[in-house]
């Protein structure tokens, strides 16, 4: 009775540590090696193996071994009878092997032989085959007992679950990873759709060719000097190339009129941003508000743009800055009606209608990034588009201080350099 109730306790000592070892290692192997140690330990057994069952080779695989370093590398293969049989046994000694399992030990009985196997315990999670493990004999040389396979038995369906639980987490990482490569392709068409939808703008106003990109991209640098995020960056950047979407339903006639806009083509071109919002509103953007962004980009903060009339903050950030980005990019090309304006009457508009038109912050992040261009401390994206049509940008220097300035930015002008 003595030696009952120690083995008893033995055998719940060892379940609590496998129980732990399963659950606190990560690391899948070394988790294999210790929870199988303590399995060996046990019953006092030498040598023995685990072996993963793999559904789609039809095959055992060896995956730890202890004192059968020589047979490491063994593959079993198993038929589906014999891995059903398997399945719905606790324990198999080679004597008292059922029908089904004992073909599977007769078919690898040189091996069974050669290597002393006395014990078989199948890995069962859910009525399902995940494993084998092979035992040699005790140290003691003695044959097993019934408590002997009960206590093995109740620590191998420790090990079938971590081996389970591994494999469950290892087929989730790997829809993960999955999952990420659609998503990064579906984002990679998504981004080419853009572009080409941006081209097909752009072809359509022969006067504005290559406006939408560069609204992006001052949009972009704009998010960037506010501290937007990569992800919301990408989003404004969109936005910018297709703000203007909306014009591919307005007449061709109106968009590439040479003379300013009479009050009728007015109204006609005017019908674009609330167009833009019906093309893009039912498309699933990975970044939010991109058709919002189209349809306020023409709004004004004191209340007087359209399609809404929104004031202040009711306008999206993100249309705020598109605002920015697609008057500066109208004011510094040439328009059929006017050439491009001299750049210190381009920051002159945005003095005068800072507030009115545009938000007083989005104006001041345009001239601090404007600025450290100057100054040499941010990458030339704003100067290199400029470049193109200006020379002597460097002048603009005083004017864009001014506009800090004024509105209430000196403390992030001073500190941005
Ligand atoms: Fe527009």
């Amino acid at each position: 009775m003595e030696t009952n109730n120690q083995r008893l306790l033995h055998t719940f000592a060892a379940l609590a540590d496998l129980g732990q070892e399963i659950a606190n290692t990560s690391d899948f192997a070394e988790m294999l090696r210790s929870s199988f140690h303590l399995l060996l330990g046990s019953i006092a057994i030498r040598r023995g193996a685990v072996a993963r069952y793999d559904r789609r080779t039809d095959s055992l695989h060896l995956i730890s071994t202890r004192g059968f370093d020589q047979i490491s590398d063994q593959t079993f293969t198993i038929t589906r009878d014999e891995e059903r049989e398997l399945a719905s046994r606790a324990s198999l000694t080679l004597a008292g092997a059922t029908a089904s399992a004992a073909r599977f030990m007769e078919t690898h009985q040189e091996f069974f032989v050669a290597a002393e196997i006395k014990v078989l315990l199948p890995l069962v999670v859910h009525d399902r085959l995940i494993g084998i493990v092979l035992l040699g004999e005790k140290a003691s040389g003695e044959k097993f007992t019934e408590e002997d396979l009960e206590t093995l038995t109740a620590l191998a369906r420790h090990i079938a679950v971590g081996i389970n639980s591994h494999h469950l987490l290892a087929e989730v990482k790997r829809k993960a990873e999955e999952n990420q490569r659609l998503y990064d392709g579906l984002r990679k068409i998504y981004k080419e759709t853009v572009h080409a939808f941006a081209a097909a703008i752009d072809i359509k106003d022969r006067y504005t060719q290559g406006h939408s990109v560069r609204v992006g991209k001052y949009s972009e640098v704009i998010a960037r000097e506010l501290g937007w995020s990569d992800d919301e960056v990408e989003g404004i950047t969109i936005a910018g190339y297709l703000h203007d979407i909306g014009k591919l339903i307005v007449d061709l006639s109106v968009i590439n009129s040479p003379e300013r806009f009479s009050a009728k083509e007015s109204k006609e071109m005017s019908r674009h941003p609330a167009a833009g919002y019906e093309i893009l509103a039912p498309i699933s953007h990975p970044y939010a508000d991109i058709p919002l962004m189209a349809r306020y980009h023409h709004e004004r903060m004191d209340g007087n743009g359209y399609p809404d009339g929104l004031k202040g903050e009711q306008i999206p950030a993100g249309a705020r800055i598109v605002t920015l980005a697609d008057s500066f990019d109208a004011m510094t090309t040439d328009r059929p009606y006017r050439k491009k304006l001299p750049l210190e009457e381009v920051l002159e508009d945005f003095r005068i209608n800072t507030g009115s038109q545009f938000d007083p912050q989005i104006v001041c992040a345009f001239c601090r990034a404007f600025l450290k261009e100057i100054d040499g401390t941010k990458e030339r994206r704003l100067l290199n588009l400029l470049n193109r049509n200006y020379d002597n940008v460097e002048r603009l220097r005083p004017a864009l201080t001014q506009i800090l300035s004024e509105f209430g930015d000196r403390m992030s002008f001073s500190t941005g350099n």
